[in-house]
């Protein structure tokens, strides 16, 4: 019980209460499913339809505990986790360190508000300047608030220092982009899925086609009220489409002869992802704002934010922009931790090698099947034939294998698991996946 309140027990166990004695036992985690489950599977999900959104597609398991790479359901059952909750945990589940930092940080300060000063908000904007090269840290909280500030920043980097007339700034994305779900991400986005019915839209959002560098030079050469360029290094939402070779190195040297913006959404690609540090590193150039999200906080609180040098940052002065959040010492502390991990257990250069097997084992995977390959890193798809089947079938199928993930766009089986997976875990898992797929073919 002691243990229990000085928050030390282990991911394997847990305090339980006797509701009559008021007796607190811990008990290992393999007791623990008696007291539990109280719930079945099939009663938790109609729980869930019941009283929840509908707007999202949730494949039938139901999780109850993440440690590395595996996750377990309510029923027992052990998973290895492809998805990564879309490419966040990228430090494992209740990584140590983190879970440890976690209870610290909770039983010290939680929630100030930027009204004052805390350690770890300076501490993470340090930690991260001296890791990159940028001046300056913007913290928020989730991917699409990280994007929402880059543009705000840019558009009101173009009215003061590039003296658009007021309210004329346009923005281009990339068509393809996903950076979240607000009307703002939403008018940026070529995907109806994303954009039907939520108009009217952002007004000056225009888009270019992705890895077209000659329609984005069309598109800057004939509108000088442009502040910035928005897009993903790799679109991840889009299916993993990987630009050609010197894309990004094209944009970049655009946005600095036609003075424009060029804003790089790292929140999916970002921290390790796709085998270096950033994706824009393979082309060793550096966007005017890097946003971050997702893995910067390996999971624990959501943490996001914008990198950029001390001009465009401080754009915005002091009392024009803010979150209630943002910032916070709870979300600081465990980034900044998050971020240790990182770079101490050199992940990224574990997702270039897993990567690579997932390469290795996927790409020669018949044509009938599966029509394309994409990936980078652990940053990776299975675009299947749609003649051979649906992406949910396979995904249900996989499960049932103990292996999770979930499709994107219907036919492309994702492939983002935590960073720290090993070489003997992702051959399994790649076995799995190709067993699968030939056993649907028999069937
Ligand atoms: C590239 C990119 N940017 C932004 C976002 C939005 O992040 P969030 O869902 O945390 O708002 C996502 C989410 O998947 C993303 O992939």
């Amino acid at each position: 019980m002691r243990r229990a309140a000085r928050g030390l027990l282990n991911h394997a166990e847990m305090q339980v209460t006797n509701t009559k004695s008021g007796r607190k036992t811990i008990l290992p985690h393999n007791q623990q499913k008696v007291l539990q489950r109280q719930l079945s599977t099939q009663e938790v999900i109609e729980r869930d339809d019941k009283y929840g959104g509908r707007h999202f597609k949730t494949l039938p398991v139901v999780l109850v505990r993440g440690e590395g790479v595996h996750c377990w359901d309510i029923e027992g059952k052990k998973y290895v986790d492809l998805l990564g909750g879309f490419a966040t945990m990228s430090q494992g589940h209740s990584h140590p360190r983190l879970v440890q930092v976690m209870r610290d940080q909770v039983g010290k300060l939680q929630h100030t508000s930027r009204a004052f000063y805390t350690e770890p908000h300076g501490e993470l904007g340090e930690y991260l300047c001296k890791l990159t090269g940028y001046d300056r840290f913007l913290p928020m909280n989730t991917g699409v608030e990280a994007g929402d500030t880059a543009l705000k920043i840019a558009r009101r980097w173009g009215y003061k220092s590039k003296n658009i007339p007021d309210n004329e700034a346009v923005v281009v994305f990339a068509e393809g982009n996903y950076w979240g779900r607000s009307l703002a991400a939403l008018s940026s986005s070529t995907d109806p899925n994303c954009y039907k019915h939520f108009g009217p839209y952002m007004p000056k959002f225009e888009n270019v086609p992705y890895n077209d560098l000659s329609a984005l030079e069309d598109k800057l050469k004939k509108q000088p009220n442009i502040c910035a360029f928005m897009c993903e290094p790799i679109q991840g939402e889009a299916g993993v489409n990987i630009p050609s070779d010197g894309y990004l190195k094209g944009v970049r040297e655009l946005c600095t002869k036609y003075n424009v913006l060029w804003i790089a959404d790292e929140v999916q690609t970002g921290l390790g992802r796709t085998g270096k540090r950033f994706a824009v590193d393979y082309e060793s150039v550096k966007p005017d704002m890097l946003v971050l999200g997702k893995a910067l906080s390996g999971g624990m609180y959501p943490v996001s934010g914008v990198l950029g040098s001390n001009e465009i940052i401080l754009t915005l002065e002091t009392g024009i922009h803010g979150s209630t959040f943002g910032g916070s010492p709870l979300g600081q502390r465990v980034a900044l931790e998050a971020m240790k991990v990182l770079e101490e257990e050199k992940l990224a250069d574990n997702a270039a090698k897993m990567g690579q097997i997932v390469r290795e084992e996927l790409q020669h995977v018949p044509k009938d099947i599966a029509l394309e390959f994409r990936g980078k890193g652990l940053l990776a798809g299975l675009k299947l034939n749609p003649d051979f089947a649906n992406g949910w079938d396979i995904c249900a199928k996989l499960i049932q294998q103990g292996l999770l993930t979930r499709p994107a766009h219907n036919y492309i089986i994702r492939i983002s698991p935590p960073l720290v997976i090993n070489e003997q875990q992702i051959r399994e898992a790649m076995g799995i996946i190709k067993k699968t797929l030939l056993g649907h073919k028999k069937s």
